[in-house]
Protein backbone atom coordinates (compact mmCIF):
# COMPACT_ATOMS: atom_id res chain seq x y z
CA UNK A 1 0.00 0.00 0.00
CA UNK A 2 1.56 3.67 -0.75
CA UNK A 3 2.72 5.79 1.75
CA UNK A 4 1.49 9.01 -0.53
CA UNK A 5 -1.10 10.84 1.56
CA UNK A 6 -3.14 12.50 -1.31
CA UNK A 7 -3.98 16.39 -0.26
CA UNK A 8 -7.20 17.60 -1.60
CA UNK A 9 -7.75 20.94 -0.78
CA UNK A 10 -11.56 22.15 -0.28
CA UNK A 11 -10.67 25.73 0.36
CA UNK A 12 -12.21 26.95 -2.28
CA UNK A 13 -15.55 24.71 -2.34
CA UNK A 14 -16.59 23.66 1.44
CA UNK A 15 -14.31 26.71 3.02
CA UNK A 16 -16.31 29.16 0.44
CA UNK A 17 -19.70 27.54 2.48
CA UNK A 18 -18.38 29.37 5.58
CA UNK A 19 -20.88 32.01 6.04
CA UNK A 20 -19.47 35.35 4.53
CA UNK A 21 -16.25 33.73 3.16
CA UNK A 22 -17.60 34.16 -0.40
CA UNK A 23 -14.72 34.95 -3.38
CA UNK A 24 -14.88 36.58 -6.19
CA UNK A 25 -13.38 34.99 -9.21
CA UNK A 26 -10.29 36.51 -9.38
CA UNK A 27 -9.79 35.82 -5.49
CA UNK A 28 -10.31 32.16 -6.16
CA UNK A 29 -7.58 32.14 -8.94
CA UNK A 30 -4.81 34.39 -6.51
CA UNK A 31 -5.90 31.76 -3.85
CA UNK A 32 -5.55 28.56 -6.18
CA UNK A 33 -2.28 29.90 -7.50
CA UNK A 34 -0.52 29.82 -3.43
CA UNK A 35 -2.65 26.37 -3.60
CA UNK A 36 -0.33 25.39 -6.62
CA UNK A 37 2.87 26.78 -4.86
CA UNK A 38 1.68 24.65 -1.57
CA UNK A 39 1.83 21.86 -3.98
CA UNK A 40 -1.61 20.51 -2.77
CA UNK A 41 -2.76 17.17 -5.11
CA UNK A 42 -6.02 18.34 -6.00
CA UNK A 43 -7.95 21.95 -5.55
CA UNK A 44 -11.72 21.19 -5.69
CA UNK A 45 -12.23 24.67 -6.80
CA UNK A 46 -16.36 25.30 -6.25
CA UNK A 47 -19.58 23.73 -7.65
CA UNK A 48 -20.26 24.58 -11.00
CA UNK A 49 -23.78 23.91 -10.77
CA UNK A 50 -24.40 26.40 -8.00
CA UNK A 51 -24.29 29.69 -10.28
CA UNK A 52 -22.91 31.08 -13.18
CA UNK A 53 -20.25 32.97 -11.26
CA UNK A 54 -19.15 29.46 -9.57
CA UNK A 55 -19.02 28.37 -13.11
CA UNK A 56 -16.27 31.14 -14.53
CA UNK A 57 -14.33 30.96 -11.09
CA UNK A 58 -13.73 26.82 -11.27
CA UNK A 59 -13.07 27.78 -15.36
CA UNK A 60 -10.92 30.61 -14.73
CA UNK A 61 -8.70 28.50 -11.97
CA UNK A 62 -8.78 25.56 -14.10
CA UNK A 63 -6.88 27.47 -16.94
CA UNK A 64 -4.53 28.87 -14.56
CA UNK A 65 -3.03 26.09 -12.50
CA UNK A 66 -0.90 24.01 -14.39
CA UNK A 67 0.71 21.55 -11.42
CA UNK A 68 -2.51 20.56 -9.43
CA UNK A 69 -5.78 18.50 -10.43
CA UNK A 70 -8.56 21.17 -10.61
CA UNK A 71 -11.66 19.29 -9.29
CA UNK A 72 -15.59 20.55 -9.36
CA UNK A 73 -18.03 19.25 -7.30
CA UNK A 74 -21.52 18.05 -8.47
CA UNK A 75 -24.83 16.66 -7.40
CA UNK A 76 -24.96 13.04 -8.65
CA UNK A 77 -27.21 14.12 -11.85
CA UNK A 78 -26.15 14.45 -15.53
CA UNK A 79 -27.07 18.27 -15.52
CA UNK A 80 -24.64 19.15 -12.57
CA UNK A 81 -22.06 16.67 -13.92
CA UNK A 82 -22.36 18.08 -17.09
CA UNK A 83 -21.46 21.28 -15.76
CA UNK A 84 -18.55 20.35 -13.65
CA UNK A 85 -17.32 18.58 -17.45
CA UNK A 86 -17.31 22.21 -18.97
CA UNK A 87 -16.14 24.43 -15.99
CA UNK A 88 -13.18 22.11 -16.15
CA UNK A 89 -12.56 21.89 -19.77
CA UNK A 90 -9.24 23.83 -19.66
CA UNK A 91 -8.01 22.23 -16.53
CA UNK A 92 -4.35 20.17 -17.48
CA UNK A 93 -5.72 17.72 -15.44
CA UNK A 94 -9.46 17.13 -14.02
CA UNK A 95 -11.67 15.33 -11.67
CA UNK A 96 -15.61 15.24 -11.14
CA UNK A 97 -16.61 14.86 -7.71
CA UNK A 98 -20.35 13.56 -7.55
CA UNK A 99 -22.06 13.28 -4.22
CA UNK A 100 -25.05 11.69 -2.96
CA UNK A 101 -26.28 11.30 0.55
CA UNK A 102 -26.59 7.67 1.86
CA UNK A 103 -27.32 7.78 5.34
CA UNK A 104 -31.20 6.89 6.68
CA UNK A 105 -31.92 10.54 7.79
CA UNK A 106 -30.86 12.47 4.50
CA UNK A 107 -32.21 9.81 2.20
CA UNK A 108 -35.68 10.15 3.87
CA UNK A 109 -35.96 13.42 4.77
CA UNK A 110 -33.86 15.46 2.13
CA UNK A 111 -33.57 13.32 -0.79
CA UNK A 112 -37.11 11.97 -0.14
CA UNK A 113 -35.44 8.78 -2.12
CA UNK A 114 -35.96 5.16 -1.04
CA UNK A 115 -32.23 3.50 -0.85
CA UNK A 116 -33.07 1.45 -3.86
CA UNK A 117 -33.14 4.65 -5.69
CA UNK A 118 -29.92 5.97 -4.22
CA UNK A 119 -28.04 3.26 -4.99
CA UNK A 120 -28.88 3.17 -8.84
CA UNK A 121 -28.66 7.20 -8.84
CA UNK A 122 -25.13 7.13 -7.66
CA UNK A 123 -24.25 4.11 -9.95
CA UNK A 124 -25.92 6.00 -12.77
CA UNK A 125 -24.15 9.37 -12.30
CA UNK A 126 -20.52 7.90 -11.76
CA UNK A 127 -21.51 5.93 -15.18
CA UNK A 128 -22.29 8.92 -16.98
CA UNK A 129 -19.26 11.10 -15.44
CA UNK A 130 -17.00 8.32 -16.44
CA UNK A 131 -17.89 9.55 -20.01
CA UNK A 132 -16.77 12.75 -19.33
CA UNK A 133 -13.62 12.41 -17.12
CA UNK A 134 -11.53 9.75 -16.11
CA UNK A 135 -10.81 10.74 -12.54
CA UNK A 136 -13.97 10.42 -10.82
CA UNK A 137 -14.86 10.65 -7.29
CA UNK A 138 -18.06 9.90 -5.04
CA UNK A 139 -18.96 11.05 -1.79
CA UNK A 140 -21.08 9.38 0.27
CA UNK A 141 -22.81 12.25 1.87
CA UNK A 142 -23.40 11.94 5.64
CA UNK A 143 -21.29 8.85 5.00
CA UNK A 144 -20.16 8.21 8.54
CA UNK A 145 -23.73 7.96 9.73
CA UNK A 146 -25.04 5.55 7.08
CA UNK A 147 -25.91 2.09 7.62
CA UNK A 148 -22.52 0.22 6.97
CA UNK A 149 -24.26 -2.38 4.82
CA UNK A 150 -26.27 -0.29 2.78
CA UNK A 151 -22.85 2.09 2.34
CA UNK A 152 -20.80 -0.94 1.42
CA UNK A 153 -23.42 -1.92 -1.46
CA UNK A 154 -22.90 1.95 -2.56
CA UNK A 155 -19.78 2.11 -2.63
CA UNK A 156 -18.77 -1.51 -4.33
CA UNK A 157 -21.54 -0.28 -7.34
CA UNK A 158 -19.78 3.19 -7.45
CA UNK A 159 -16.26 1.37 -7.77
CA UNK A 160 -17.63 -1.41 -10.39
CA UNK A 161 -18.97 1.88 -12.29
CA UNK A 162 -15.69 3.47 -12.27
CA UNK A 163 -15.18 5.83 -9.19
CA UNK A 164 -11.71 6.54 -8.71
CA UNK A 165 -11.61 7.70 -5.49
CA UNK A 166 -14.28 6.86 -2.41
CA UNK A 167 -14.40 9.58 -0.32
CA UNK A 168 -16.35 8.84 3.43
CA UNK A 169 -17.68 12.47 5.00
CA UNK A 170 -18.16 12.99 8.40
CA UNK A 171 -20.27 15.39 7.28
CA UNK A 172 -21.73 16.72 10.73
CA UNK A 173 -18.74 16.53 12.71
CA UNK A 174 -19.82 13.50 14.82
CA UNK A 175 -17.58 11.15 14.52
CA UNK A 176 -14.39 10.55 17.20
CA UNK A 177 -10.78 9.00 15.97
CA UNK A 178 -11.13 5.43 16.86
CA UNK A 179 -15.17 5.09 15.84
CA UNK A 180 -14.19 6.77 12.30
CA UNK A 181 -11.04 4.89 11.80
CA UNK A 182 -12.65 1.45 12.26
CA UNK A 183 -15.52 2.70 10.38
CA UNK A 184 -13.24 3.13 7.15
CA UNK A 185 -11.31 -0.10 8.04
CA UNK A 186 -14.16 -1.93 8.03
CA UNK A 187 -15.77 -0.62 5.00
CA UNK A 188 -11.87 -1.02 2.86
CA UNK A 189 -12.37 -4.93 4.22
CA UNK A 190 -16.23 -5.86 3.62
CA UNK A 191 -16.00 -4.32 -0.16
CA UNK A 192 -14.96 -7.32 -2.31
CA UNK A 193 -13.60 -4.35 -5.34
CA UNK A 194 -11.96 -1.93 -2.69
CA UNK A 195 -8.65 -1.82 -4.22
CA UNK A 196 -9.70 -0.40 -6.86
CA UNK A 197 -10.28 3.34 -5.23
CA UNK A 198 -8.40 5.39 -3.41
CA UNK A 199 -9.98 6.10 -0.06
CA UNK A 200 -10.43 9.53 1.53
CA UNK A 201 -11.53 10.95 4.84
CA UNK A 202 -13.62 14.38 4.79
CA UNK A 203 -14.20 15.56 8.53
CA UNK A 204 -16.02 18.47 9.94
CA UNK A 205 -14.98 19.95 13.15
CA UNK A 206 -18.42 20.60 15.04
CA UNK A 207 -16.71 18.42 18.13
CA UNK A 208 -13.18 19.52 17.43
CA UNK A 209 -12.23 16.04 16.55
CA UNK A 210 -11.77 16.96 12.52
CA UNK A 211 -7.76 16.79 12.51
CA UNK A 212 -8.34 13.77 14.54
CA UNK A 213 -10.71 11.51 13.00
CA UNK A 214 -9.21 12.39 9.84
CA UNK A 215 -5.65 11.13 10.86
CA UNK A 216 -7.55 7.73 12.04
CA UNK A 217 -8.88 7.34 9.03
CA UNK A 218 -5.74 7.23 7.49
CA UNK A 219 -3.63 5.60 10.18
CA UNK A 220 -6.51 2.89 11.23
CA UNK A 221 -8.72 3.22 8.49
CA UNK A 222 -6.11 2.82 5.34
CA UNK A 223 -7.69 6.21 3.65
CA UNK A 224 -4.86 7.67 1.47
CA UNK A 225 -6.58 11.00 0.64
CA UNK A 226 -7.41 14.01 2.89
CA UNK A 227 -9.76 16.67 1.98
CA UNK A 228 -9.01 20.06 4.38
CA UNK A 229 -8.99 23.77 4.00
CA UNK A 230 -6.54 26.19 4.71
CA UNK A 231 -7.33 27.70 8.32
CA UNK A 232 -9.92 25.15 8.96
CA UNK A 233 -12.13 27.22 6.76
CA UNK A 234 -15.73 25.76 6.15
CA UNK A 235 -19.30 25.50 7.28
CA UNK A 236 -20.55 25.62 10.80
CA UNK A 237 -16.79 24.86 12.74
CA UNK A 238 -14.71 24.10 9.89
CA UNK A 239 -13.36 21.22 8.09
CA UNK A 240 -10.23 19.54 8.78
CA UNK A 241 -6.87 22.16 8.83
CA UNK A 242 -4.60 21.57 5.99
CA UNK A 243 -1.80 23.46 8.33
CA UNK A 244 -2.17 20.68 10.97
CA UNK A 245 -2.34 17.76 9.01
CA UNK A 246 0.72 17.85 7.00
CA UNK A 247 2.69 19.28 10.29
CA UNK A 248 1.20 16.15 11.96
CA UNK A 249 2.42 13.86 9.36
CA UNK A 250 5.38 15.39 9.21
CA UNK A 251 6.22 16.02 12.83
CA UNK A 252 4.96 12.66 13.99
CA UNK A 253 6.65 10.74 10.26
CA UNK A 254 8.13 7.86 13.36
CA UNK A 255 4.33 7.18 13.96
CA UNK A 256 2.20 7.91 11.07
CA UNK A 257 5.24 6.57 8.57
CA UNK A 258 3.64 8.44 5.47
CA UNK A 259 4.76 11.11 3.62
CA UNK A 260 2.95 14.06 1.20
CA UNK A 261 4.02 16.07 -0.99
CA UNK A 262 3.41 19.70 0.33
CA UNK A 263 5.79 22.17 0.18
CA UNK A 264 5.40 23.68 3.91
CA UNK A 265 7.29 26.83 3.45
CA UNK A 266 4.17 27.85 1.99
CA UNK A 267 1.67 27.59 4.81
CA UNK A 268 1.87 30.73 6.38
CA UNK A 269 1.83 33.08 3.28
CA UNK A 270 -1.68 31.01 2.11
CA UNK A 271 -2.76 30.84 5.68
CA UNK A 272 -2.94 34.86 5.78
CA UNK A 273 -4.16 34.98 2.05
CA UNK A 274 -6.90 32.94 2.70
CA UNK A 275 -7.70 35.37 5.91
CA UNK A 276 -7.52 38.06 4.11
CA UNK A 277 -9.48 37.45 1.37
CA UNK A 278 -12.14 35.97 3.60
CA UNK A 279 -11.99 38.32 6.18
CA UNK A 280 -11.85 35.47 8.49
CA UNK A 281 -9.37 36.04 10.89
CA UNK A 282 -7.05 33.28 12.59
CA UNK A 283 -6.94 32.94 16.39
CA UNK A 284 -3.57 34.15 17.99
CA UNK A 285 -3.13 29.79 19.54
CA UNK A 286 -4.57 28.24 16.70
CA UNK A 287 -2.04 25.29 15.69
CA UNK A 288 0.90 26.44 12.70
CA UNK A 289 -0.66 29.24 11.57
CA UNK A 290 -1.70 31.41 14.78
CA UNK A 291 0.55 34.15 15.58
CA UNK A 292 1.36 32.90 18.80
CA UNK A 293 2.03 29.13 17.51
CA UNK A 294 5.91 29.99 17.87
CA UNK A 295 6.16 32.32 20.76
CA UNK A 296 7.52 31.64 23.99
CA UNK A 297 6.69 34.26 26.96
CA UNK A 298 7.40 32.33 30.16
CA UNK A 299 11.05 33.11 31.67
CA UNK A 300 11.50 28.98 32.05
CA UNK A 301 10.31 28.34 28.18
CA UNK A 302 12.66 31.41 27.16
CA UNK A 303 15.65 29.97 28.96
CA UNK A 304 14.97 26.67 27.83
CA UNK A 305 15.15 27.91 23.95
CA UNK A 306 17.85 29.21 24.16
CA UNK A 307 19.76 26.61 25.56
CA UNK A 308 18.50 24.29 23.08
CA UNK A 309 15.25 24.55 21.01
CA UNK A 310 14.14 21.14 21.26
CA UNK A 311 13.10 21.72 24.90
CA UNK A 312 9.83 23.55 24.10
CA UNK A 313 9.83 23.50 20.23
CA UNK A 314 8.51 20.30 18.17
CA UNK A 315 8.71 22.18 14.91
CA UNK A 316 10.13 25.33 13.33
CA UNK A 317 8.45 28.68 12.42
CA UNK A 318 10.45 29.15 9.94
CA UNK A 319 10.04 25.78 8.37
CA UNK A 320 6.16 26.57 8.05
CA UNK A 321 7.05 30.18 6.36
CA UNK A 322 6.63 32.44 9.25
CA UNK A 323 8.71 35.47 8.52
CA UNK A 324 11.52 36.62 10.71
CA UNK A 325 9.81 39.76 12.20
CA UNK A 326 13.01 41.75 11.45
CA UNK A 327 13.25 45.16 9.92
CA UNK A 328 14.21 44.14 6.53
CA UNK A 329 13.61 47.35 4.82
CA UNK A 330 13.62 50.86 5.05
CA UNK A 331 13.23 54.03 3.00
CA UNK A 332 16.43 54.15 1.57
CA UNK A 333 16.54 50.78 0.52
CA UNK A 334 16.08 50.29 -3.05
CA UNK A 335 14.23 48.35 -6.17
CA UNK A 336 16.72 45.45 -6.16
CA UNK A 337 16.73 45.21 -2.50
CA UNK A 338 12.96 45.21 -2.83
CA UNK A 339 12.85 42.31 -6.08
CA UNK A 340 15.52 40.38 -3.61
CA UNK A 341 13.44 40.17 -0.52
CA UNK A 342 10.52 39.51 -2.67
CA UNK A 343 12.55 36.61 -4.17
CA UNK A 344 13.28 35.29 -0.51
CA UNK A 345 9.68 35.52 0.49
CA UNK A 346 8.90 33.12 -2.27
CA UNK A 347 6.71 35.77 -4.02
CA UNK A 348 6.95 35.78 -7.58
CA UNK A 349 6.39 38.23 -10.05
CA UNK A 350 5.79 37.82 -13.59
CA UNK A 351 6.09 40.74 -15.36
CA UNK A 352 8.38 44.05 -14.82
CA UNK A 353 5.11 46.53 -14.50
CA UNK A 354 4.10 44.61 -11.36
CA UNK A 355 7.47 44.81 -9.70
CA UNK A 356 7.47 48.77 -10.65
CA UNK A 357 4.06 49.04 -9.41
CA UNK A 358 4.53 46.95 -5.82
CA UNK A 359 7.94 48.99 -5.35
CA UNK A 360 6.21 52.50 -5.79
CA UNK A 361 3.46 50.99 -2.90
CA UNK A 362 6.85 49.94 -1.08
CA UNK A 363 8.38 53.79 -1.43
CA UNK A 364 4.94 55.01 -0.49
CA UNK A 365 4.75 53.45 2.76
CA UNK A 366 8.70 53.64 3.74
CA UNK A 367 7.31 57.88 3.34
CA UNK A 368 5.15 56.70 5.86
CA UNK A 369 6.74 54.19 7.80
CA UNK A 370 10.57 53.94 8.84
CA UNK A 371 10.41 50.10 9.73
CA UNK A 372 9.81 47.66 7.15
CA UNK A 373 8.59 44.18 7.85
CA UNK A 374 8.43 41.24 5.52
CA UNK A 375 4.59 41.47 6.66
CA UNK A 376 4.48 44.84 5.69
CA UNK A 377 5.81 43.63 2.02
CA UNK A 378 3.65 40.98 1.75
CA UNK A 379 0.44 43.09 2.52
CA UNK A 380 1.95 45.29 -0.23
CA UNK A 381 1.87 42.82 -2.44
CA UNK A 382 -1.73 41.61 -1.40
CA UNK A 383 -2.92 45.11 -2.24
CA UNK A 384 -0.93 45.22 -5.40
CA UNK A 385 -2.60 41.91 -6.64
CA UNK A 386 -5.87 43.20 -5.42
CA UNK A 387 -5.62 46.02 -7.44
CA UNK A 388 -4.83 44.42 -11.01
CA UNK A 389 -8.42 43.07 -10.44
CA UNK A 390 -9.56 46.72 -11.36
CA UNK A 391 -10.50 49.61 -9.30
CA UNK A 392 -12.95 51.76 -10.59
CA UNK A 393 -13.30 53.48 -7.07
CA UNK A 394 -9.68 54.42 -5.82
CA UNK A 395 -8.44 56.00 -2.60
CA UNK A 396 -6.91 59.84 -2.81
CA UNK A 397 -6.70 60.99 0.90
CA UNK A 398 -8.98 61.81 4.05
CA UNK A 399 -9.21 64.32 6.45
CA UNK A 400 -10.67 63.72 9.37
CA UNK A 401 -11.64 65.57 12.62
CA UNK A 402 -12.14 64.32 15.79
CA UNK A 403 -12.80 65.74 19.56
CA UNK A 404 -14.20 64.57 22.74
CA UNK A 405 -18.10 65.29 22.98
CA UNK A 406 -18.26 66.39 19.41
CA UNK A 407 -19.57 64.32 16.57
CA UNK A 408 -16.46 62.95 14.00
CA UNK A 409 -16.57 64.48 10.25
CA UNK A 410 -14.27 63.41 7.59
CA UNK A 411 -13.59 64.15 4.21
CA UNK A 412 -12.75 61.70 2.25
CA UNK A 413 -11.25 61.90 -1.50
CA UNK A 414 -11.53 59.13 -4.04
CA UNK A 415 -11.07 58.47 -7.71
CA UNK A 416 -14.47 57.49 -9.38
CA UNK A 417 -13.62 55.70 -12.71
CA UNK A 418 -11.27 58.84 -14.05
CA UNK A 419 -12.77 61.54 -12.09
CA UNK A 420 -11.96 62.58 -8.66
CA UNK A 421 -14.73 63.01 -6.48
CA UNK A 422 -14.52 64.42 -2.59
CA UNK A 423 -17.31 64.32 0.07
CA UNK A 424 -17.87 65.01 3.55
CA UNK A 425 -19.90 63.30 6.58
CA UNK A 426 -20.12 62.64 10.14
CA UNK A 427 -20.59 59.44 11.80
CA UNK A 428 -20.58 57.99 15.35
CA UNK A 429 -16.74 57.40 15.26
CA UNK A 430 -13.95 58.82 12.45
CA UNK A 431 -14.45 55.17 10.83
CA UNK A 432 -18.12 55.77 10.17
CA UNK A 433 -18.00 59.31 9.64
CA UNK A 434 -15.65 57.87 6.46
CA UNK A 435 -17.82 55.62 5.56
CA UNK A 436 -20.61 57.53 5.19
CA UNK A 437 -18.52 60.16 3.12
CA UNK A 438 -17.94 57.59 0.44
CA UNK A 439 -21.99 56.33 0.27
CA UNK A 440 -22.60 60.20 -0.10
CA UNK A 441 -21.08 59.69 -3.56
CA UNK A 442 -21.85 55.98 -4.20
CA UNK A 443 -24.86 55.49 -2.67
CA UNK A 444 -24.23 51.67 -2.58
CA UNK A 445 -27.09 50.91 -0.31
CA UNK A 446 -24.90 47.57 0.78
CA UNK A 447 -25.22 46.25 4.21
CA UNK A 448 -22.30 46.09 6.54
CA UNK A 449 -21.88 42.78 7.62
CA UNK A 450 -18.51 42.47 9.31
CA UNK A 451 -15.75 45.68 9.98
CA UNK A 452 -12.79 44.09 11.72
CA UNK A 453 -9.21 45.71 12.34
CA UNK A 454 -5.73 44.13 12.81
CA UNK A 455 -2.52 44.92 13.17
CA UNK A 456 -0.49 43.37 10.83
CA UNK A 457 3.09 43.53 13.21
CA UNK A 458 3.40 43.93 16.51
CA UNK A 459 3.12 47.74 18.37
CA UNK A 460 1.19 50.76 17.11
CA UNK A 461 3.79 52.05 14.85
CA UNK A 462 2.24 48.70 12.67
CA UNK A 463 0.24 48.88 9.76
CA UNK A 464 -3.75 48.56 9.85
CA UNK A 465 -5.37 45.90 7.95
CA UNK A 466 -9.08 46.33 8.13
CA UNK A 467 -11.42 43.78 6.38
CA UNK A 468 -15.36 44.85 5.58
CA UNK A 469 -17.84 42.79 4.45
CA UNK A 470 -20.61 44.28 2.53
CA UNK A 471 -23.89 42.31 1.13
CA UNK A 472 -25.67 43.74 -1.75
CA UNK A 473 -28.82 41.59 -3.84
CA UNK A 474 -27.69 38.17 -2.53
CA UNK A 475 -24.07 38.77 -2.85
CA UNK A 476 -21.32 39.19 -0.45
CA UNK A 477 -17.44 40.80 -1.13
CA UNK A 478 -14.73 41.16 1.28
CA UNK A 479 -12.67 43.97 0.59
CA UNK A 480 -9.42 44.59 2.58
CA UNK A 481 -7.14 47.67 3.20
CA UNK A 482 -4.02 48.68 4.45
CA UNK A 483 -2.08 51.78 6.01
CA UNK A 484 -0.56 52.91 9.29
CA UNK A 485 -3.32 55.11 9.82
CA UNK A 486 -6.28 52.62 10.22
CA UNK A 487 -9.01 55.41 8.94
CA UNK A 488 -7.37 55.63 5.73
CA UNK A 489 -7.34 51.81 5.90
CA UNK A 490 -11.13 51.77 6.74
CA UNK A 491 -12.00 54.13 3.61
CA UNK A 492 -9.68 51.63 1.39
CA UNK A 493 -11.29 48.21 2.78
CA UNK A 494 -14.75 50.17 1.80
CA UNK A 495 -13.46 50.74 -1.54
CA UNK A 496 -12.18 47.50 -2.10
CA UNK A 497 -15.47 46.25 -1.44
CA UNK A 498 -17.21 48.38 -3.24
CA UNK A 499 -14.86 47.61 -6.43
CA UNK A 500 -16.63 43.89 -6.23
CA UNK A 501 -19.92 44.70 -6.03
CA UNK A 502 -19.47 47.26 -8.75
CA UNK A 503 -17.48 44.52 -11.53
CA UNK A 504 -19.71 42.69 -13.09
CA UNK A 505 -17.12 39.95 -14.36
CA UNK A 506 -16.89 39.46 -10.76
CA UNK A 507 -20.44 38.99 -9.85
CA UNK A 508 -20.90 35.61 -7.97
CA UNK A 509 -23.87 34.31 -5.80
CA UNK A 510 -23.11 33.71 -2.17
CA UNK A 511 -22.10 30.29 -1.55
CA UNK A 512 -24.70 29.85 1.16
CA UNK A 513 -27.34 30.50 -2.22
CA UNK A 514 -26.39 27.16 -3.86
CA UNK A 515 -29.87 25.46 -4.59
O1 LIG B 1 -19.37 17.45 4.15
C1 LIG B 1 -19.73 16.85 3.13
O2 LIG B 1 -20.41 15.82 3.16
C2 LIG B 1 -19.33 17.41 1.85
C3 LIG B 1 -19.56 16.57 0.64
C4 LIG B 1 -20.33 17.31 -0.39
C5 LIG B 1 -18.24 16.05 0.13
O3 LIG B 1 -18.79 18.48 1.80
ZN1 LIG C 1 -18.00 19.07 3.78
Amino acid sequence: MSDKVIIFDTTLRDGEQSPGASMTKDEKVRIARQLERLRVDVIEAGFAASSEGDFQAISAVAAAVKDSIVCSLARANDKDITRAADALKAANAKRIHAFLATSPLHMAVKLRMSPEEVLEQAKRSIRFARNLADDVEFSAEDGYRSEMDFLCRVVEGVINEGATTINIPDTVGYATPELYGEFIKTLRTRVPNSDKAVWSVHCHNDLGMAVANSLAGVKIGGARQIECTINGLGERAGNTALEEIVMALRTRKDYFDMVCGIDAIQIVPASKLVSQITGFVVQPNKAVVGANAFAHTSGIHQDGILKNRDTYEIMRAEDVGWATNKIVLGKLSGRNAFKQRLQELGIAIEAEADLNEAFVRFKALADQKSEIFDEDIIAIMSDSAAAEEGEFYKFISLSQHSETGERPKSKVTFRVGDKEASSEAEGNGPVDASLNAIEEIVKSGAEQLLYSVNAITSGTQSQGEVTVRLAKGGRIVNGVGTDPDIIAASAKAYLSALNKLHDPSQAKLNAQMTP
